[in-house]
């Protein structure tokens, strides 16, 4: 991860090589996100909002925890993605102590002000790490599976564990995208599975959007301890029975709803040779699915932390 690795051109500056931005069908996409096969979802002020509104529906499954592992006073912690920046700016503004750095391709989503002891760098994620060793508390990466590629994983997570100090943790959050029935009702039929089928087709190649449920196992391999790997199910409307999974799950429902044109139109056309009127349909169908309360729909959320040994 360094500008070093980034081929410029003559004529564009490195700042210029990240802020190119380009409209496609009233979305402004990240060029070089795009060129690079690295991203394929809008960096515009709708995405923002639409990330600002999914941190605080996490925050809410998260009954407001920031940060899982027992982790008393975090003196420098990095997080990778950053995206809109709700997550990093909370943990900045909670530990004002703590030298708080965030990572991310796109610049465009920040914030016009954020707190002091926060700074947030462009770059590649992709790339090995040039942060010093062991220098973070804690490394967060939350929500990044479709920017990392596949055969990055591992050498990933081995980055994340050199730059944490021995004794420092990793937390990563990820979501599974293929929408699942709680009581199995949703078949090959339901446009959602269809949706959802060609979005995996559309990245198979490329990222490997099965490591949700990998996280533990790969952290375990990293040499972590200590390392525990949950499923939280994030309901995708109103069917649960109790009053606060009902009411994430009618959250999820309308940002679910709103982001699946901006997830799928750009990947389905670019890489499936999908028409637009064809993706148009597809999406509207998989959205009345997403409101029928019969199929229980739901997203798996996986969260995984390790901790460094201390030597
Ligand atoms: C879905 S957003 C999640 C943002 C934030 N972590 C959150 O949970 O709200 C994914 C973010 O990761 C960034 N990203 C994806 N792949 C990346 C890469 N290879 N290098 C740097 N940033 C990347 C994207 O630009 C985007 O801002």
């Amino acid at each position: 991860m360094s500008s070093s690795t980034i081929d410029l051109d003559d004529t564009k500056s490195l700042d210029s090589l990240y802020t190119e931005t380009i409209n496609i069908g009233g979305r402004v996409y990240q060029q070089l996100a795009l060129d690079r096969g690295l991203g394929f979802t809008p960096i515009d002020e709708d995405e923002r909002e639409r990330l600002d509104q999914q941190h605080m529906i996490l925050q809410k499954a998260f009954d407001q925890r920031l940060i899982f592992p027992p982790i008393e006073n975090p003196q420098n912690i990095l997080d990778c993605g950053y995206g809109s920046a709700a997550w990093v700016c909370e943990v900045a503004e909670r530990y004002p102590q703590c030298e708080v750095i965030g990572v991310d391709i796109s610049p465009h989503m920040k914030p016009d002000e954020i707190p002091p002891n926060l700074w947030l760098q462009v770059d590649d994620l992709n790339e090995p790490f040039t942060f010093a060793s062991n220098q973070f508390d804690l490394v967060h990466s939350q929500l990044v599976v479709t920017g990392i590629k596949k055969d990055r994983w591992r050498s990933y997570i081995r980055d994340c564990v050199r730059v944490t100090k021995p004794g420092g943790w990793l937390q990563f959050v990820e979501w599974y995208t293929n929408v699942q029935s709680d009581n199995g009702s949703m078949g090959d039929d339901h446009a959602l599975r269809q949706l959802s089928g060609l979005y995996l087709r559309a990245l198979d190649d490329t990222r490997d959007i099965r490591v949700p449920m990998k996280l533990g196992t790969m952290m375990r391999e990293a040499g972590l301890v200590e390392v525990d790997s949950q499923m939280i199910q994030l309901p995708a409307n109103g069917w649960p029975s109790t009053e606060r999974e009902r009411e994430i799950g009618n959250m999820n429902n309308v940002l679910y709803k709103e982001g699946l044109g901006a997830q799928c139109n750009y990947l389905l056309h670019e890489y499936l040779n999908m028409d637009m009127p064809e993706i148009h349909v597809l999406v509207a169908k998989a959205r009345q699915d997403l409101d029928n309360l019969a199929l229980k729909p739901y997203i798996g959320l996986y969260v995984a932390i390790g901790r460094k040994p201390n030597s």
